[in-house]
C-alpha cells in the first residue's frame, strides 16, 4: 500500500422507488425485492481527503462537514455504517478521512438524503480501494460499491447505477440479488426514456417516522406476507410493461404500490399516517387531471408527504402547465424540484 494520502470526489442521485422496499431482514437484506427510476438532479456530492496514519490506530476515525459546517447530528449513521463496511474494507482503520457532504436540494426538504448520500460515500471509499488495487474491474467496482452502500441504507444501493435499477431476489429476474443492485438487464420500451418526476415538496418538516422504524414494524405485521407476494408479482407485470411501453398498466402498478406503502404503515402498530390533507389533494387532482385530458400523468410516494408526479417527456408541457396551475399551491412555500431519470453516479 504506497497511497498514502488524496482527495476524491463522488456525486451520487437519489432514486424513486416504482416497486417499494419495505420490511427487511438482518444486515440489509430486503424483505421484498424493489424497482426505482435513478434520478438526475437530487444528487449529493461528497469528498474524502484521506491520510494515512503513521501508525493504525486499530479502528475507523473520520470527520464530518456537510454544507462546509462540521456536523455532529449525522456522524452516528456514519459511525454506523463504518462499522459495518469495516470488514469490507481492510484499508479503512490505516487511513483518517474528512468527509465533506452536500445536497442539490435544499436540506430539510423533505427528500431523503440517504440514498445518494450513503452511495455518493460508498462509491468515495470504494475510490480509495481503487486507487489501492488499480486493476479493479468496473463491474465490480459498481457491485461493490452498491454492496457497501446497502448497509448504510437499503435504498442507496440502487443509487450507483441507472436508469432503472432492480434489488432483492426475483425468480423472473436473472442476476438479481439481495446484497446489491442490479441495471435492470432487459430492454425498456422508448416511451420511459427521460421519463420525467416532478418533486411536490407538500411538508419539509422532519420525518415522523425514521425508516428503520417504518421497516421494523413489518414485522409481525398481519398483512406482511400477502405484501411481499404482491410485490414480487408486481415486478414481474413490470417487467412486461418495460418492455411493451403500456402506461395504463405502470400508472395501475405505480401508484398501487404507492398507496399499499402507506396502507402498511396504517395498518402496523403503532400506525401511522404520513400522507397530508395536500397529499390527497394533490392525488385527487392528478387523477381529475389524467381523465380529463387522457394524458398519462401518475404519483408515487416516499415514506412521507411529499409527491413525485411521474409523467412521459413527450408530456411534459401540458403536464408542466398542470403542476403550475393547479398543484403548486398544495406544496409548502409552493417549493417543488423538477428532476428526471438519470444515468447514476458520477465521479467529480
Ligand atoms: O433505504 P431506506 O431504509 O431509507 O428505506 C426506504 C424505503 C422507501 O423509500 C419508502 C421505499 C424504497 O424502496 O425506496
Amino acid at each position: 500500500q504506497k497511497v498514502t494520502s488524496g482527495e476524491i470526489a463522488w456525486r451520487a442521485p437519489s432514486n424513486i422507488a416504482l416497486v417499494k422496499y419495505w420490511g427487511k431482514k438482518k444486515n440489509q437484506i430486503p424483505a421484498n425485492p424493489s424497482i426505482s427510476f435513478t434520478l438526475d438532479n437530487a444528487a449529493t456530492t461528497t469528498s474524502v481527503v484521506y491520510t494515512k496514519l503513521a501508525q493504525s490506530k486499530g479502528h475507523f476515525s473520520f470527520e464530518l462537514v456537510f454544507e462546509g459546517k462540521p456536523k455532529k447530528d449525522f456522524e452516528p449513521k456514519i459511525k454506523t455504517f463504518f462499522s459495518r463496511v469495516e470488514k469490507y474494507l481492510p484499508f479503512l482503520r490505516d487511513y483518517h478521512f474528512t468527509i465533506e457532504t452536500s445536497n442539490s436540494f435544499p436540506h430539510s426538504s423533505g427528500i431523503a438524503s440517504s440514498a445518494s448520500g450513503m452511495s455518493a460515500l460508498a462509491l468515495c471509499l470504494m475510490e480509495v480501494e481503487r486507487e489501492l488495487n488499480p486493476k479493479m474491474k468496473i463491474d465490480f467496482f459498481n457491485q461493490k460499491a452498491s454492496f457497501l452502500a446497502r448497509l448504510g441504507s437499503g435504498s442507496a444501493c440502487r443509487s450507483i447505477e441507472g436508469p432503472i435499477v432492480q434489488w432483492g431476489n426475483h425468480d423472473d429476474t436473472e442476476g438479481s440479488s439481495d446484497l446489491f443492485g442490479i441495471k435492470y438487464p432487459y430492454k425498456v420500451h422508448k416511451v420511459f426514456e427521460n421519463y420525467q418526476d416532478t418533486i411536490l415538496l407538500v411538508d419539509k418538516g422532519q420525518k415522523q417516522v425514521s425508516s428503520t422504524v417504518g421497516h421494523d414494524l413489518m414485522h409481525n405485521h398481519p398483512f406482511a406476507g400477502q405484501r411481499f407476494e404482491q410485490a414480487h408479482k408486481n415486478l414481474s407485470e413490470l417487467q412486461q410493461v418495460f418492455a411493451d411501453g403500456n402506461l395504463e398498466r405502470f400508472i395501475a402498478i405505480v401508484e398501487s404500490e404507492a398507496l399499499t406503502l402507506h396502507a402498511m404503515m396504517m395498518t402496523s402498530h403503532p400506525y401511522f399516517i404520513l400522507m397530508k390533507p395536500n397529499t390527497l389533494e394533490i392525488i385527487n387532482k392528478i387523477w381529475a387531471f389524467r381523465e380529463a385530458n387522457k394524458t398519462h400523468v401518475c404519483f408515487t410516494l416516499d415514506a412521507g408527504a411529499n409527491v413525485h408526479v411521474l409523467y412521459p417527456e413527450s408530456e411534459r408541457d401540458i403536464t408542466l402547465q398542470f403542476i403550475k396551475n393547479e398543484l403548486v399551491a398544495y406544496c409548502e412555500n409552493q417549493q417543488y424540484l423538477c428532476d428526471k431519470i438519470g444515468f447514476g453516479a458520477k465521479k467529480m
